[in-house]
């Protein structure tokens, strides 16, 4: 079911969590409502972070985009991670206690293996050709630079009782 409408009760679960998918959701904040209501106790959420501290780092920025590029084009929901002034934000303004852990990550990634899948969304799009030669304009840009996993920023938090 859409996250921004859950079909179940206020305070039905115990624990309540979201592994990165808000970000997926165009008004995102009425995903983290529900949450919220639908949860009794606890309220869990770990979201995917930007943060260009290092070239692999910059270069993930730039190939996230052409994703959601080819991604937008295919009707696919995914939106630039979510800042985590503005995650952070949207919890504080929701009067909760909470607690952040900012999970650091420098993993390196191929290329290839990045985009494994960006034939599945180009295909989609009906003009695979044009997105092909957007990927190989990127993958020359960076000159074999490196790609990185993402930052993970968790944030746990509760219902005031
Ligand atoms: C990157 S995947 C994460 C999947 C899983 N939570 C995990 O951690 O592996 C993003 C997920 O968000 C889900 N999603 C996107 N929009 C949604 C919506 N409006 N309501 C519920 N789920 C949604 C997608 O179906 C997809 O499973």
């Amino acid at each position: 079911m859409d996250a921004r409408q859950l079909g179940f009760s206020d305070g039905t679960f115990d624990f309540v969590y979201e592994r990165f998918s808000l970000h997926h959701m165009a008004n995102w904040e009425c995903a983290l409502d529900e949450m919220i209501r639908v949860s009794s106790d606890w309220i869990l959420a770990l979201e995917p972070i930007d943060d260009p501290r290092n070239e692999q780092k910059r270069n993930t920025i730039a190939a996230q985009q052409l994703f959601l590029d080819v991604q937008h084009e295919a009707g696919f929901e995914h939106y630039t991670h979510i800042g985590s002034d503005s995650l952070i934000g949207a919890f504080k303004c929701r009067n909760l206690q909470y607690e952040v852990e900012l999970q650091r990550n420098d993993r390196v990634i191929g290329f290839d293996d990045y985009f494994f899948d960006f034939s599945r969304f180009s295909l989609a799009t009906g003009r695979p050709d044009h997105w092909n030669k957007q990927l190989e304009a990127l993958r020359e840009r960076l000159g074999g630079g490196l790609l990185c996993e993402d930052d993970i920023l968790l944030i746990r938090a509760r219902k005031p009782r």
